[in-house]
This record gives C-alpha cells, sequence and structure tokens, in this order.
C-alpha cells in the first residue's frame, strides 16, 4: 500500500465480529486481579470498546485496572497492536527518502518541532509529522503553527504526500483514521484519573505514531515539574517501553529524556514560540532550543542513515528555506506579522540575588490562564497570549528588574495568572544543576 492511496484499512464493522466471544466482567476481573490478558481478550476488549460493546464504564473500570496492574511486556505490544488495527495505516514506502519523525511528551515552551522538522528535511530526510492542539498547560504544535496568518492545518493524504515530495516536511493535524480506540480510550482517560498510567501512555502514543507509517522515530520524553513524568525513573521506563513497542513494530526508535523543570526557551504561547522558532532558524535564539533542536536532529538523521551536521543547515540558511517553503505550501505567509497581544504586564524580581527556580508548571498555568491553551478541546486559544521570560534559573537578578512579561488580550486573567506564578519563582536557594539531556533509550549509533 503506498501513500498515493494512502492505506485505509478502515475499522470493521460489527458483522464480522464476536461480540459474545468474552464477557467485558470476566476481563476487567483478570486484570483487577493482577493476572494476564491473552491475545485474544486484549484484541477483542479493544476492538468490542470501538465499536461500542464495551461500554464506557466498563473500559473506564479497566484503565483503572491497567493503573494499578499494568501490562506486562507480552500484553503491551497487542494492546498497542490492537489499537493500530481500529484504523488506517500510512505507507510512505515509494516515496524514495527516508522518513523521520519526532514525538514529545509534552512540556512548557516545547517549539522544537518547528525548528526541527524543516532542519531535518533540509538535511535530506523526509519529515511526515501529524500533531495535536493542546490541552491543559502545554501547548499544541498546531496552536502554535495556526497563529502564522493563513497557515492551514488540514491535509489530505494525497497533499501531505505531494507536499513531503516537493517540500520534505509536513507538520499537519493527525486525521481521524489513525488508531480511532486511542481518541476514544484517551477522551476517557481523561475524564477518570487514568492518563497517567505508562503502559497506557505508551500504547496511546505509539499506537498513533507507528500507524502514521514514518520508517524512524525520536521521542523526546520529558522529565520534571511540567511534563507528565515527574520522576526520572518513570521517564526512563516509559521511554524504554516506546522503544520497544516502536522496535517490535519494524520503526526504528530512540528516546531521549529531557529536562521539563523549567520552560524550554524563553517564550511560551503560540505566536511567541513561533517568533522564538524562526529567531533559531535564523542562526540565533536561545541556547537549550538550539541544542535540543539539533540533539533531536542527529538522532533522527542517524536513524535514517544519513551522515550530515544539522548545526550546519541551522546556520547557513538552508533550514529556513525549507521552514518558508513549508509554510507558504499550507497557505501561510512567512512574512506576515504575527498576531501580537492587546494588553502587557511585568512581572518584576522582589530581590537582588540568583534565580533558583522558574517552575515549568506555574509558568505553563499562567500562559494557559492568560489564553494561549484551552481546558475543554473545542475552546478558542489566543494567538498572541503567553508569557515572555527574561530570565531564566542561574541568571542573577537585581530587585525590581523584569522577570517575565505576560501577553493577553482579556486584562482581567493577569490576576490568575500571577496567582499561578507565586510559588513558581524563587529568588536564592541552591544552583540548579541546568543538565538538558538527561539520557537516552535505544539502539547505538
Ligand atoms: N499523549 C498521548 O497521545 N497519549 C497519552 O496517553 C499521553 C500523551
Amino acid at each position: 500500500m503506498s501513500v498515493d492511496t494512502i492505506g485505509s484499512r478502515s475499522t470493521a464493522g460489527p458483522g464480522d465480529f464476536d461480540s459474545h466471544r468474552f464477557d467485558a466482567v470476566q476481563l476487567i476481573r483478570i486484570k483487577r486481579d493482577g493476572r494476564r490478558l491473552s491475545a485474544e481478550q486484549i484484541r477483542w476488549l479493544i476492538r468490542a470498546y470501538t465499536l461500542g460493546i464495551v461500554a464506557d464504564e466498563q473500559m473506564s473500570a479497566m484503565a483503572m485496572a491497567v493503573y494499578f496492574r499494568g501490562l506486562d511486556d507480552t500484553e503491551l505490544p497487542v494492546w498497542t497492536q490492537a489499537m493500530i488495527d481500529t484504523g488506517e495505516r500510512l505507507d510512505f514506502s515509494r516515496l524514495g527518502r527516508p522518513t523521520s519523525d519526532k514525538h514529545s511528551t509534552g512540556g512548557v515552551g516545547d517549539k522544537v518541532t518547528l525548528p526541527l522538522a524543516p532542519l531535518v528535511a533540509a538535511c535530506g530526510v523526509a519529515v511526515p509529522q501529524l500533531s495535536g492542539r493542546g490541552l491543559g498547560h502545554t501547548g499544541g504544535t498546531l496552536d502554535k503553527l495556526e497563529s502564522i496568518p493563513g497557515w492551514q492545518a488540514g491535509l489530505s493524504n494525497e497533499q501531505m504526500m505531494s507536499q513531503l515530495r516537493d517540500v520534505g516536511a509536513v507538520i499537519c493535524a493527525a486525521g481521524s483514521g489513525l488508531a480511532p480506540a486511542d481518541r476514544k480510550l484517551y477522551a476517557l482517560r481523561d475524564v477518570t484519573g487514568t492518563v497517567e498510567a505508562i503502559p497506557l501512555i505508551a500504547s496511546s502514543i505509539m499506537s498513533k505514531k507507528i500507524a502514521e507509517g514514518t520508517s524512524s522515530l525520536v521521542l523526546d520524553v520529558k522529565v520534571g515539574s511540567g511534563a507528565f513524568m515527574t520522576r526520572e525513573d518513570d521517564a526512563r521506563e516509559l521511554a524504554r517501553r516506546m522503544v520497544e513497542l516502536g522496535e517490535a513494530a519494524g520503526v526504528r526508535t530512540v528516546a531521549l529524556l529531557t529536562a521539563m523543570d523549567t520552560p524550554l526557551g524563553l517564550t511560551a504561547g503560540n505566536a511567541l514560540e513561533v517568533r522564538e522558532a524562526v529567531e533559531v532558524l535564523a542562526g540565533g535564539g536561545p541556547a537549550d532550543v538550539v541544542a535540543l533542536t539539533v540533539a533531536l536532529a542527529r538522532e533522527m538523521l542517524a536513524l535514517s542513515g544519513v551522515d550530515a551536521d544539522p548545526a550546519k543547515a541551522l546556520r547557513d540558511g538552508r533550514a529556513m528555506d525549507v521552514w518558508r517553503r513549508m509554510i507558504r505550501a499550507q497557505g501561510g505567509d512567512p512574512d506576515a506579522p504575527l498576531p501580537a497581544a492587546r494588553h502587557q504586564q511585568q512581572v518584576l524580581a522582589p530581590t537582588d540575588g540568583v534565580l533558583g527556580r522558574l517552575d515549568a508548571m506555574a509558568v505553563g498555568l499562567a500562559a494557559w490562564r492568560l489564553g494561549a491553551g484551552r481546558a475543554r478541546k473545542e475552546d478558542p486559544v489566543q494567538a498572541g497570549a503567553g508569557v515572555e521570560i527574561h530570565a531564566k534559573p542561574g541568571d542573577t537578578v537585581r530587585a525590581g528588574q523584569p522577570l517575565l512579561t505576560l501577553h493577553t488580550d482579556t486584562p482581567e486573567a493577569f490576576d490568575r495568572a500571577s496567582e499561578a506564578l507565586a510559588d513558581g519563582i524563587e529568588i536564592g536557594g541552591p544552583a540548579p544543576a541546568g543538565r538538558l539531556i538527561l539520557d537516552r533509550v535505544g539502539r547505538a549509533h
């Protein structure tokens, strides 16, 4: 199956499905009691849930049982494959170029996808990046790009293929055909306190990435106060399980564990982050964003067997050229001024000293309250809202100096944003470790 006729193995109807083969309650009891589900039971469960035969309340109980009991290394690949099998699977093998994608588990100020996709494409590897919109305190890549006047997230499979051929990089919305079981299960987990289960996160992310059809994948697993995983051991376990799922499905996969105790770069918020991404593509930008972009690009190129220097492609403007073509191909104007919020307010340093802590979660929540994020998936976001950062942990500051500038179209949000920041800023205290890349999981180069 090629992407010209992008794979469309859709959810089979109930006609060929034996809805009485198992009893959902029996399967919930097995997992609740800490026993292993058979492959046949898992396949039945996922399919029956997608078809509406297993009810939401039963799947909620199963998700909670998995939260406490886990899925072992024989159950998890079957669970993931069963989710992939509920939808279509793309295939870029006729592109004639290696493909590589990156997935971040989500952090504050994480705009790395924006410079990374054109950078890797500029080095000869095609990047098909299916992204989502943000929910909660971490921003979504599509929300960021949608702040560029004219830019469109929705592409057909054919448009995606043709842009990959012509430009080499696509960042667009994931269609509803990829792993529909995950769409349903993720929404259920979101309202039942079961998002934070490592096997459920691993199968959710990897079912979509494997179905997307990339030949290699680099995972950026965030660790720290602004991430899903606040403990390094949990992040390592999540990384290990995702890497194993990818490799078992024939996708060359590596994970980096990266710090998310403080925001990445100097901005959190949609248009603010696009501006910073463009600075990186112009050869400047904050050192941490540049370092992470280059480190992830090196991994993607190595997995694709391409020997190129991404730092050079950033410096010499090749990545910027691809960025401009990528934005234009999706209706955007790379030269148009970005939207700016109508109101600004500064947060000042209360005393002299070294900034010990600027907490990622606090900044993410503040940006969200200012209007950069959404509480429900149908809410709009403000393109110009967010937080601009003037000092990072380790910097010496003076009393009265601006630490942050808050941006919003709704000035009544300033008080709630400031409340979110109240416990997130500390001057003095121990010097921060400042490590960005904490570990690497996966095959050696
Ligand atoms: N992102 C996903 O796509 N799924 C999860 O379960 C968590 C984060």
